[in-house]
């Protein structure tokens, strides 16, 4: 069945219910939609690979937090053809997020509206995943957070406690202080928070430790709060988690996050403001509103080394990485990029 019929028939259903369905299908046949790639294509794949923060990566096209919380999918992650995947947010005890309905759809606009509030299965449940899945064919991020009922003065406790058990069972680790849905956590988005964060979980491990930033912010802080990560030994940014600017989109709800189409501007401003301070001091990593090979070309242009998406993969199904992958490869050609690592940043040295 082609993700037109498939997506057809999902579209029908509430938002959440489809993410259900889509995500067991995924897990309980992860190579169901394995990558085929066209013939024209299969030699030159090679253009898309870099290494960055010290892993290879086999192309810069990642499935972004938030879509296989608990690690059930990977295999089919690596299978559809994405270069990486980051599971989660995970937080040490399992929690069951905020009241339904939680999730909405916009198809008129490409976006999402979320206030899911980090449900999820827990430590314990991501540790048994990790270890029947990683090493993956891919790299694995796992990107984490704090308990809605752990207090804000304990807050760094539960990040510590998910980075020392999720160290060795992952290739980068994200510490998400910017998810809008738990109450408090985007006020973790302090300088003095995250240099003491960074510093002692830097201590714990070698393994890369990335920031995840949100679009809301004023991109002077933004810039300032991501120095603070790098000074303590941040390896990466990655910009930006869902808005809370409903300005953005007609006929949004007053609560949650918005993602997809509506957000690509923000999110590429905020790569933009970043680039000018921080490219080719740290790794950016841009999400936020990729539905293209045109999107993902842009993003790398504008100094990101990486891209993620999760929205776009909701309306453009499993074949999009390929289509995204492809696309990347006819402009770089037509361009006259040779790698991504030549095509990265480019857009900042005109
Ligand atoms: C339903 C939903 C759940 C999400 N959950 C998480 C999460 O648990 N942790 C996180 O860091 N980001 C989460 N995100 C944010 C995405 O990872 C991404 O940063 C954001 O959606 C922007 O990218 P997009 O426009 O490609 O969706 C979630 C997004 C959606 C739509």
């Amino acid at each position: 069945m082609g993700y037109r019929s498939a997506k057809r028939f999902l579209f029908l259903l509430p938002p959440e219910d489809a993410h259900s369905i889509s995500l067991l299908t995924l897990s309980t046949f992860p190579s169901l939609f394995a990558e085929c790639c066209p013939p024209g294509y299969a030699g030159k794949m090679g253009m898309l690979s870099r290494s960055v923060f010290g892993i290879k990566f086999s192309n810069p096209v990642g499935m972004a937090a938030g879509f296989d919380k608990n690690a059930d999918a990977i295999a089919a992650m690596c299978s559809m053809g994405f270069g990486f995947a980051e599971v989660g947010t995970v937080t040490p005890k399992p929690q069951r997020g905020n009241p339904k309905p939680r999730m909405f759809r916009y198809e008129q606009h490409g976006a999402l509206q979320n206030s899911m509030g980090f449900n999820n299965k827990g430590l314990a449940h991501l540790i048994r995943r990790l270890k029947a899945s990683y090493p993956a064919r891919i790299p694995i991020g796992a990107n984490v957070g704090k308990n809605k009922d752990t207090p804000q003065k304990n807050a760094m406790d539960d990040y510590l406690l998910m980075i020392s058990e999720a160290k060795d069972l992952c290739d980068y680790l994200v510490i998400n202080v910017s998810s809008p849905n738990t109450a408090g956590l985007r006020d973790l988005q302090n300088e003095e928070f995250i240099s003491d964060l960074f510093s002692s979980a830097r201590k714990q491990t070698g393994r890369p430790l990335l920031l995840k930033i949100s679009p809301d912010l004023k991109a002077s802080k933004a810039v300032y709060l991501c120095k603070a990560a790098m000074d303590n030994g941040a390896s990466g940014i990655i910009a930006t988690n869902t808005t809370v600017d409903y300005s953005i989109m007609g006929g949004s709800k007053g609560f949650g996050g918005i993602s997809g189409l509506p957000l690509k501007e923000k999110s590429i401003a905020m790569l933009r403001e970043l680039s000018s301070e921080l490219y080719g001091r740290i790794p950016l990593i841009s999400v936020g509103g990729i539905f293209s090979g045109d999107d993902a070309y842009e993003r790398i242009a504008c100094g990101a080394s990486l891209v993620q998406l999760y929205t776009g993969f909701i309306f453009g199904g499993p074949g999009l990485p390929l289509r995204i992958k492809t696309r990347m490869i006819d402009l770089m050609e037509k361009n006259g990029f040779e790698s991504i690592k030549d095509l990265e940043g480019s857009s900042l040295r005109r």
